[in-house]
C-alpha cells in the first residue's frame, strides 16, 4: 500500500519523509490556498522536486476544454506531476483528453461506485474516493472502498484506488484490510497512526529500569 500526504506544506511532507514511509502528495486548491503562496505553480513545482514521486495538483476549470489546457500545463510542471480532475462529465471528457495524451489523470471528489467505473473507463490513473465527507452524511465511506476494490478487480482496470479524505488511523487501516492501492493521508493522522500508550509506557519503564541499573553500580 502506498502512503500519499495530503497537504501542500513542505514542512510537513520533509517530516513525512524523514518517517520514511513517503510516497507521493495530493493537493488540492484549498489545500494549497492555505499555504497563502499565491505563485502555487511554483510550489507544486518545489514538492515534485523534494518529493520525487506522484503529487496530485488540481484544475481549477470546470469545462472540459479549460481543464485539457490547465492539464497540459501543469502536467510540464514536472514527470511526477498527476493532474486532479473532478468528477463531472466535463471531467470525464478531459480525463479522456489527457490520458490519451499519456498525462496521468487523479480523479478527485468520488462519491459513488458508478462515477468510479467510469473514470476507470475514461483511463484515469487514480480514483479519490472521499471517505470522510461520506461518513459526515451518514454514509459509511468504506464501503464505496469496498465496491470500488471489488469492481476494479473484476475488471482488470489499472485505475488505482486512492483513499482520500481521511480522518483518522482507522480509515487507514480499513483502507488497507479492503487492499486499496493509496492512502492519502493528513499530517495529523500520519503522527496518529505511529501512537501508542503501550509503546510510551513500556518504553519509560524499559529506561528506568535501565537508569536505576546504573545508579546500583556506580
Ligand atoms: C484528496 O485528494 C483530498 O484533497 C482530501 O483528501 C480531501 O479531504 P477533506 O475531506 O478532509 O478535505
Amino acid at each position: 500500500m502506498k502512503f500519499f500526504i495530503d497537504t501542500a506544506n513542505l514542512a510537513s511532507i520533509h517530516e513525512a519523509m524523514a518517517m520514511g514511509v513517503l510516497d507521493g502528495v495530493t493537493t488540492n486548491p484549498s489545500l494549497l490556498a492555505a499555504e497563502g503562496r499565491r505563485d502555487t505553480e511554483a510550489l507544486l513545482k518545489e514538492i515534485c522536486a523534494v518529493v520525487q514521486g506522484p503529487v496530485s495538483g488540481e484544475v481549477i476549470a470546470t469545462d472540459a476544454t479549460g481543464m485539457i489546457a490547465e492539464g497540459r500545463r501543469l502536467a510540464k510542471l514536472s514527470e511526477h506531476l498527476v493532474v486532479k480532475i473532478p468528477t463531472t462529465l466535463d471531467g470525464l471528457k478531459a480525463t479522456r483528453a489527457l490520458a490519451d495524451d499519456g498525462i496521468a489523470v487523479n480523479a478527485t471528489l468520488c462519491f459513488s461506485a458508478s462515477q468510479a467505473l467510469l473514470v476507470a473507463k475514461a483511463g484515469a490513473a487514480y480514483v479519490s474516493p472521499f471517505v470522510g465527507r461520506l461518513d459526515d452524511v451518514s454514509e459509511e465511506g468504506m464501503d464505496l472502498i469496498e465496491d470500488i476494490v471489488q469492481i476494479y478487480g473484476n475488471y482488470d482496470f489499472d485505475t488505482e484506488v486512492l483513499v482520500a479524505s481521511i480522518r483518522h488511523p482507522r480509515h487507514v487501516v480499513q483502507a488497507a484490510l479492503l487492499g486499496a492501492d493509496v492512502a492519502t493521508i493528513p499530517p495529523k493522522v500520519i503522527r496518529q497512526l505511529v501512537a501508542h500508550p503501550l509503546t510510551d509506557r513500556g518504553l519509560d519503564a524499559f529506561l528506568a529500569d535501565w537508569r536505576k541499573l546504573q545508579g546500583e553500580r556506580s
